[in-house]
C-alpha cells in the first residue's frame, strides 16, 4: 500500500516547554505525518511555510507529551487494608516481612487471567493519559514465576496496542522473594537469570530488566548477576535503589551502564559521582515518598552539582504510591523535593525519555516524535504549582490528536 502523509496541523501562538526549557517567545508548531516539522517564532512565522496545514489550536502552553519513565501499572487486585495498617502504626517494611506487601499483589496476579489484568489496568493507563502521558514504562514484578511474569509483560504489550500510547515493558522478576523460594533467594535468582530473562527476551517482550535491591528484597551480590544475564541477552538495566536503605545500588548500576537508579532517598555521594560518570539518570519518585510519608531527601544538590539529569514519575502501584495523576507528580516534587517547575518538567519529558534509553522522545524539536500536550494554562510553571485535573486541553499522539476538550 502506498505511504500516504497525513495532512499537517498547525499550532499558533503557543507557549512552548521544549523538554528543558520554555521558548522565549510565543511559536508557531507544525506537525506532518507524526513528526514536528517547523518550529517558528510566532511573529516571524509566514503562513505560505505550512500553505496545507490545518490550524488545531492557538494560544496555550504546549509541552512534549509526557513520559512516565516508572509504574508498574499492571497488577491485580488493592491494598487499601495494607493502607489502613500502616496509618496504624505498621511500616512497609514490617508488613513485607509478614508476607504482606508485595506479595500480596503477587497472590492476587497469579490468580488473575490476561484480560483480567488487562482490564484493570487500562482505567489507570487512561488516567495518565488524560493527564498528558504518551509514553509509560510498565513493569512485570507481581508474577514471579515464569509464566506470571511473561502473563504481566505480554499484557503491558497489549496495553501499548489497545490505547494511542507508547509502552516500554521493564522485567521486574527480582522484584520479591515468593513464598515457594523462601529460604532459597540465590535459587530464586537462578530463575530470574536462567529462565525468566531469557524467555522475556527470547519472546521479545521486556526492553529493560530492573531489580529491586533492599534489605527487604535483594542484595547487590543478588542484584549484579541479574545485571549480568541482562547484559547477555541484550536487555537495559534499571535499578530500584536507596528507597529504603544505602546498599550502593545505585554505584553498582552505574557500573553495568544503567539507564537509570530509581527512588533514591538514601544515595550518597560515591554514589552521585558513578551515576554522572555512567550518564545514569536519576529518577525520583514522590508519590512514593509522600505514601510512605518518607523523611530522608533525594540528594537533590548534589544532583545538581553533579549534573545528573533527574527525572520524574509516578511508580504508579497498589502499595507505595496508589497515585495515576502524572501533574501531580510534578507539585510534589516541587514541595517535597523542592525541585523548580522547570526542573519537574522537564523530569517528566526529556530526561524520563533519557531514562528510558529514548533520545528522540520528551522534547518538541524538529524532526522529533509529534506526542504532544496542549494545556489550558497560562504559563508551564502552573502545571506544577496548581494541582487541577482536566487542564489537557489536547494529547497529540503520533501526530494525530487523540484527546479534546
Ligand atoms: O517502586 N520498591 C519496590 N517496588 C515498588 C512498590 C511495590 C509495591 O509495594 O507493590 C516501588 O515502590
Ligand atoms: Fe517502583
Amino acid at each position: 500500500m502506498p505511504h500516504l502523509p497525513q495532512p499537517g496541523l498547525l499550532w499558533r501562538d503557543v507557549t512552548v516547554f521544549d523538554g528543558l526549557a520554555v521558548l522565549p517567545e510565543p511559536m508557531a508548531v507544525l506537525v506532518e505525518d507524526g513528526r514536528v516539522t517547523g518550529l517558528w517564532p510566532d511573529s516571524a512565522f509566514d503562513p505560505h511555510q505550512a500553505p496545507r496545514a490545518t490550524e488545531a489550536g492557538r494560544g496555550g502552553v504546549m509541552t512534549p507529551g509526557l513520559v512516565d519513565c516508572h509504574t508498574h501499572l499492571v497488577f491485580a487486585g488493592q491494598r487499601a487494608d495494607e493502607f489502613e495498617r500502616r496509618l496504624e502504626g505498621a511500616s512497609y517494611a514490617e508488613i513485607a516481612q509478614a508476607g504482606g506487601g508485595i506479595i500480596s499483589t503477587v497472590r492476587a496476579t497469579r490468580a488473575a487471567s490476561e484480560a483480567q489484568l488487562l482490564d484493570q489496568a487500562l482505567p489507570r493507563l487512561e488516567a495518565l493519559m488524560a493527564d498528558g502521558v504518551t509514553t509509560v514504562e510498565i513493569k512485570s514484578g507481581y508474577g514471579l514465576t515464569v509464566a506470571d511474569e511473561l502473563k504481566m509483560l505480554r499484557v503491558a504489550r497489549r496495553l501499548g496496542k489497545e490505547a494511542p500510547v507508547r509502552v516500554v515493558t521493564t522485567l521486574l522478576g527480582a522484584h520479591a522473594l515468593p513464598p515457594e523460594f523462601a529460604g532459597n533467594s540465590d535459587g530464586y535468582i537462578d530463575l530470574v537469570c536462567e529462565a525468566m530473562i531469557p524467555a522475556a527476551a527470547e519472546e521479545g517482550l521486556a526492553d529493560a530488566v530492573d531489580v529491586f535491591c533492599e534489605n527487604i528484597a535483594f542484595t547487590p551480590a543478588q542484584c549484579e548477576r541479574v545485571f549480568q544475564a541482562a547484559q547477555r541477552h541484550g536487555l537495559g538495566i534499571k535499578v530500584h535503589a536507596e528507597q529504603l536503605s544505602n546498599q550502593g545500588a545505585s554505584a553498582l548500576g552505574a557500573r553495568y551502564g544503567a539507564m537509570s537508579a530509581d527512588h533514591i532517598e538514601w544515595l550518597d555521594e560515591d554514589g552521585v559521582r558513578a551515576m554522572a560518570e555512567a550518564g545514569t539518570v536519576a529518577t525520583l519518585l514522590p508519590g512514593a515518598f509522600h505514601t510512605l510519608r518518607e523523611t530522608r531527601l533525594p540528594p537533590i544538590e548534589l544532583l545538581r552539582k553533579y549534573q545528573v539529569p533527574m527525572a520524574l514519575a509516578s511508580d504508579a502501584n497498589p502499595g507505595t504510591s496508589p497515585i495515576c495523576f502524572p501533574t501531580l507528580m510534578l507539585n510534589l516534587a516541587c514541595t517535597l523535593f523542592r525541585l523548580t517547575p522547570r526542573e519537574a518538567l522537564a523530569g517528566m519529558t526529556r530526561h524520563a525519555a533519557l531514562a528510558l534509553g529514548l533520545p528522540d522522545a520528551g522534547r518538541i524539536a524538529v524532526g522529533s516524535p509529534a506526542d504532544l500536550c496542549l494545556w489550558s494554562v497560562q504559563q508551564p510553571a502552573e502545571l506544577a504549582y496548581a494541582v487541577q485535573p482536566g487542564r489537557l486541553r489536547q494529547r497529540v499522539f503520533n501526530g494525530v490528536v487523540t484527546h479534546e476538550q
